[in-house]
């Protein structure tokens, strides 16, 4: 039994994947969903925003572009959890996706976090993405891992 699921999206098909797997668990428990996703602005975990130089006028229009995909990809998740009638609250985080991923897990309580495991480049990989192993080797709840059917 899971009475709180969160679910990482990336706007990737298997990140779909996860969002569906999500919905369908969160309905059968009559349990809400939070989704995340994470605007990556840096490579280590501990880098934030705030502690950077000024960003130069690139920068700023990758990161605008970064945080406009990301208002899509959770309105799109708002979107089919509410025609899956599932309540869902999203939540907008910039930094390191895996970090943020199981800081909000744990910040929420959840007791499960969905992943898809791999993201936007090649799902044919072997080993699990990056953000998928970050959040299975660091997150206190349940993980559920999806992958794309063969
Ligand atoms: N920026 C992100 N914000 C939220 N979730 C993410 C983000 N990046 C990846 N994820 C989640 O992690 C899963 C695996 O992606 P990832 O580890 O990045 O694989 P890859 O290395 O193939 O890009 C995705 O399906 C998605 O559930
Ligand atoms: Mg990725």
């Amino acid at each position: 039994m899971f009475n709180s699921i969160l679910v990482a999206v990336d706007g990737s098909e298997i990140g779909h994947r996860a969002l569906e797997e999500a919905l369908d668990i969160a309905r059968a428990m009559d349990a809400p969903v939070h989704a995340i996703h994470v605007v990556q602005t840096g490579t280590y975990p501990t880098l934030i925003l705030s502690e950077l130089e000024p960003l130069d006028i690139a920068q700023q229009a990758l990161l605008d572009a970064l945080d406009r995909e990301a208002n899509e990809f959770l309105a799109d998740a708002e979107r089919e959890a509410a025609a899956a009638g599932v309540r869902m609250t999203i939540h907008k985080r910039w930094g390191h996706p895996g970090a943020e991923i199981t800081a909000l897990a744990q910040e929420l309580g959840a007791d499960l976090t969905v992943v898809g495991s791999h993201g936007r480049g090649r799902i044919d990989r072997f080993f699990l993405g990056s953000v998928s192993s970050y959040v299975v080797d660091h997150a206190t709840s349940t993980v559920m891992v999806v992958r794309v059917s063969p």
